[in-house]
């Protein structure tokens, strides 16, 4: 018999920047459920949902043990009655039908494999399943103009699928850094995303470059490209100059996740195997994804914050500076609206102190 005293309640902030969130999930069904959910609602354009699909599953992995029953749940924030009846269906069905109708359709199944692409988006997706495209076979016999990015994600559609290791992106983390001190002697990178939150793999490789003085930064990105293309690690890549003005452009926008860095999309050739020339067939590189930012040094702090995510930690802080503080938090800078002004800082903690946050670390981010 279960006595009503050892049902355990969870509390829990409703501001993902308010908790700590560690990689330790002890509600993985569940929130691999409503994780999907969320990735079926941004595929469809329906971003209203995808969120709360999200916020849902945040407050899941926050918990401290695994859910056994609904009646745990009371109290909790972000659960709405669409989430809650995931959750009731698994832990009393041991499955969702709603979830394992979704992995099943056609339509999902379509636009996991095209936007598993690199360069296809929802958008375009959704245009080619309408020409009754549903595969990369089918993609490749309909004669369908591909863009640069596309052309690229498709030859190198099985290797961008496949995990990229912690190993791995310290031993890009080796490359870009020779790269980098080699074109600026002095300057600096990071490893931002989610292996800064201490992730074991991710879908990419994330850095964060900069140089302690200030301006020394400008025109980084096209030298650090041709170093390591002249080296043949590039299989592609993307350079988008910094298009951030403070005066110009004023309070950062608080709607956007899109900052203005120089940056650069690419597809790194990362080789494996130092060892005898492998039999043929077989080759002894693969592509893994890579992005670069350049920020420079006065706002290295809010692009180190804004690009450690996770994009829902990301969303949530801007949304708590927005709602609760009155202030505009972007990957460039924070401006407080009430005193009218930009708030500098030099570290993340600053910038949490600011807020009126408890610092919480990156490995704390994972919501
Ligand atoms: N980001 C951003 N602007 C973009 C793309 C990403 O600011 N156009 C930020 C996200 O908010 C996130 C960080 O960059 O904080 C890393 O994004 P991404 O590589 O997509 O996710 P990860 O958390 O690193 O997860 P994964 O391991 O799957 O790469
Ligand atoms: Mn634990
Ligand atoms: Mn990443
Ligand atoms: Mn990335």
């Amino acid at each position: 018999q279960i006595d009503e005293a050892e049902v355990v309640a969870f509390s829990v902030p409703s501001y993902a920047c308010l908790r700590r969130t560690t990689l330790d999930n002890h509600n993985p069904v569940l929130t691999d459920a409503l994780s999907l959910l969320a990735e079926n609602a941004e595929l469809s354009d329906e971003d209203g949902r995808g969120v709360a699909f999200r916020r849902a599953a945040a407050v899941l992995k926050a918990l401290p043990e695994p859910v056994t029953g609904v009646t745990q749940l009371r109290g909790l924030p972000c659960l709405g009655g669409h989430s809650l009846r995931v959750i009731r269906d698994i832990l009393e069905n041991g499955a969702s039908s709603e979830v394992e109708f979704t992995k099943q359709s056609e339509r999902f199944k379509a636009l996991k494999v095209l936007t598993d692409i690199f360069g296809v988006g929802a958008k375009t997706a959704e245009r080619w399943i309408r020409d009754g495209i549903h595969s990369l076979h089918q993609l490749q016999e309909s004669g369908q103009t591909l863009n640069r990015a596309q052309q690229a994600g498709l030859e190198h559609y099985d290797d961008l699928k496949q995990p990229v290791t912690k190993a791995e992106a310290d031993a890009i983390g080796e490359i870009v850094e020779e790269a980098v001190v080699s074109v600026l002697p002095g300057a600096q990178i990071t490893l931002i995303g989610g292996f800064r939150r201490g992730k074991l793999t991710g879908h990419d490789v994330d850095f964060l470059i900069t140089h302690p003085e200030e301006g020394r930064e400008v025109g980084l990105m096209p030298k650090v490209v041709s170093w390591l293309e002249s080296q043949g690690f590039l299989l592609y890549q993307k350079t988008t100059r910094n298009s951030y003005l403070e005066a110009k452009d004023g309070p950062a926008r608080p709607a956007s996740n899109m900052d203005r860095f120089e940056r650069c999309f690419s597809i790194f050739k990362l080789v494996t195997d130092e060892g005898p020339k492998p039999a043929s067939g077989h080759r002894r590189w693969r592509a893994v994804r890579v992005d670069l930012v350049v920020s420079p040094i006065s706002q290295f702090a809010f692009a180190l914050l804004g690009w450690t995510g996770s994009k829902l930690f990301e969303r949530e802080l801007r949304r708590w500076a927005g709602h609760e503080k009155a202030m505009s938090l972007s990957s460039h800078a924070l401006y407080d609206n009430k005193q009218g002004r930009y708030l500098k800082a030099t570290s993340e903690e600053e910038i949490f102190t600011y807020l009126g946050l408890e610092y919480i670390p990156p490995s704390e981010r994972n919501a």
